[in-house]
């Protein structure tokens, strides 16, 4: 059989990564595809740059729109980022009856369904295993390997980036823009980082991961984004105090408020013990923790960026597309797990219901009343203490820390409680919130 043809938009990091390695292993992974894969055109603003990578092994345009409208190209592997540019050739590449791959998680987490949706009347595929998690083959797990289960949660640290940020942050002491800026010095945060201090970049991550853990469509604008920049390395310290490391979690989970179903879609700080695994995933590694009825909990660790990880999973794509016509034409995995007559419609939940634990740190004039006020502010909002350190004032001070650990409780519990603390006499400032999950 010929080798099928991809047309390649984009050649920057993850673009060279997959022309050298579909290069590298052609006949391993022609072997596994059941027909070779030939990158037989890349489009680039950069030409220059494009001819040197690819040394002539393929025919380089600048015009995308001559890969998506050209007959011969059977995949077309979008490589370009953003919902502009990016979703017009795509949407194009679709109507023209091409397969798509793409590591878009914002064009998914944001036009998906729509994408989803031309794509199945078209009769072709679109593959996103680079998306999420870059390396890690999460989409495949959710959709295939977990299928049998009726998916409960999904935590993952699924942004490098912060986890570099938070590790080093621990590691040194050191504070949040300190730390950002000397990652932003080596190269691994984005010169503009806000898509990834915000936690936006997890967020599209988590959208995409729910949809297919709960057969409901992608609803970017309805997920709780929450990013790092406003955690205090002293926050840190008191956490690993008490035992809990914080990381920036993408958290997904059926709930049930008021005797009705609905779904958390939050990214935001968390305090995880210290002694689960995922706490212990560090530097830019990515890891997603997933928990099922049947399988119980599994957790998949690997690299969420870079060339060849992001290539690896670009080339699932690839084989799976190339395996239609080579091995199974009638093998199809629906693109969020479920069949598209088969969504469900249950809600995404406003913050306010959600229900999780909470580390609270109050800062107090260290005076005679003031714990007793707090706490029965928490006792009348139904909330109950699990853990607390209060600290002895620095000498010649005369405010300290008082830090809480809550069990479970709603997160509009929590939001009144803090609101009537801010308002003693004997309070400092606001609150510091930070979400807890036990993750057991
Ligand atoms: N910027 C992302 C990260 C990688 O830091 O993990 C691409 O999704």
């Amino acid at each position: 059989m010929k080798p099928i043809k991809a047309g390649l938009l984009g050649i920057g990091t993850v673009g060279a990564g997959t022309f050298e390695v579909l290069r590298r292993n052609q006949e391993e992974i022609r072997r596994r595809a059941g027909r070779g894969i030939e990158i037989a055109m890349v489009a680039d603003l950069n030409t220059a740059r494009a001819t040197e990578l690819t040394q002539g092994r393929c025919k380089v345009v600048s015009d995308a729109n001559l890969i998506v409208n050209d007959p011969d190209i059977d995949i077309v592997i979008e490589l370009i980022g953003g919902y502009g540019l990016a979703k017009d050739l795509v949407m194009k590449a679709i109507a023209n009856g091409k397969h798509v791959v793409t590591a878009n998680k914002a064009l998914l987490a944001i036009h998906g369904t729509e994408i989803f949706k031309a794509a199945q009347e078209k009769g072709v595929m679109v593959g996103f295993e680079a998306a999420v998690a870059g390396g890690i083959p999460i989409i495949k797990a959710l959709r295939e390997g977990l299928t049998a289960n009726r998916i409960q949660w999904i935590a993952g640290i699924i942004n490098g980036t912060t986890n570099f940020i938070l590790s080093e942050m621990r590691d040194k002491g050191l504070d949040f823009q300190t730390v950002l800026a000397e990652a932003q010095r080596l190269g691994y945060a984005e010169a503009d980082p806000t898509f990834d201090i915000e936690g936006i970049d997890a967020a599209h991550k988590v959208t995409i991961m729910s949809a297919i853990a709960f057969g409901i469509p992608v609803q970017f604008p309805k997920a709780h984004v929450e990013g790092i920049t406003q955690l205090q390395a002293v926050d840190i310290r008191y956490a690993e105090q008490l035992g809990y490391r914080i990381k920036l979690l993408g958290i997904t989970r059926r709930a049930e408020v008021n005797g009705r179903a609905g779904i958390e879609l939050r990214v935001h700080p968390t305090l995880i013990p210290s002694r689960r695994l995922i706490a212990n995933v560090e530097g830019a590694m990515n890891a997603v923790l997933v928990q099922g009825d049947a399988v119980g909990a599994t957790l998949y660790y690997g690299k969420g960026a870079g060339a060849e990880p992001t290539a690896s999973a670009v080339i699932a794509d690839l084989v799976d597309i190339a395996r239609l016509s080579a091995a199974d034409p009638e093998h199809r995995v629906p693109h969020l797990a479920f069949q598209p007559d088969a969504m469900s419609d249950i809600p995404i939940l406003p913050m306010e219901d959600i229900t999780t634990s909470y580390y609270l740190r109050i800062r107090v004039a260290d005076k005679l009343g003031v714990l007793a006020n707090v706490t029965r502010i928490l006792a009348d909002a139904t909330i109950s203490v699990d853990a607390m350190l209060q600290k002895e004032p620095d000498e010649g001070e005369t405010q300290t820390d008082i830090i809480i650990l809550t069990h479970q409780t709603q997160e509009r519990n929590v939001l009144a409680a803090i609101a009537q603390i801010e308002r003693l006499s004997t309070v400092v400032g606001k609150v510091a919130k930070i979400r807890l999950e036990e993750l057991s």
